[in-house]
């Protein structure tokens, strides 16, 4: 693991939480994203070497909505980067943690990305990321 590659925090309206951020960090938001497989769209902050990644569903279907319905506006997962996924992937299982996705996929702000299942991780879902 490399660093906090960035903090994922689920937010209902996506102009509002932009508004919050944008006073709390004292600077804009540098991207807005919509990632299709995942019915989301993402704006991120540059925060020192990470990001603040704020989530909005896109449609009811959405994990983000399923979380906020479930647990409110909040950190939805921390992700670190890594330098080979696949290899961080293999090892991790084998240390006992439960990939939601063991083949990395496409995400946000050209990474590859493989989520933990929060239940092998003391509930904090974990995304794993590499840049490509
Ligand atoms: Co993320």
């Amino acid at each position: 693991m490399l660093r906090i590659e960035h903090i994922g925090i689920a937010v209902r309206d996506l102009a509002a939480g932009n508004e919050l951020f944008r006073k709390l960090l004292g600077s804009e938001h540098y991207k807005t994203e919509s990632v299709e497989s995942e019915h989301v769209t993402t704006s991120f902050f540059q925060i020192g070497e990470s990001k603040i990644e704020l989530l909005v569903a896109t449609d009811p279907e959405s994990p983000i909505a399923k979380f906020i319905e479930k647990r409110g506006e909040g950190i939805h997962h921390i992700a670190f980067e890594v330098h080979d996924i696949r290899a961080e992937i293999a090892r991790l299982e084998a240390e006992g943690f439960i990939p939601l996705n063991r083949e990395p996929k496409r995400g946000a702000d050209n990474k590859l990305v493989a989520f933990l299942h929060p239940k092998s991780s003391n509930g904090v879902l974990v995304e794993l990321c590499q840049s490509y």
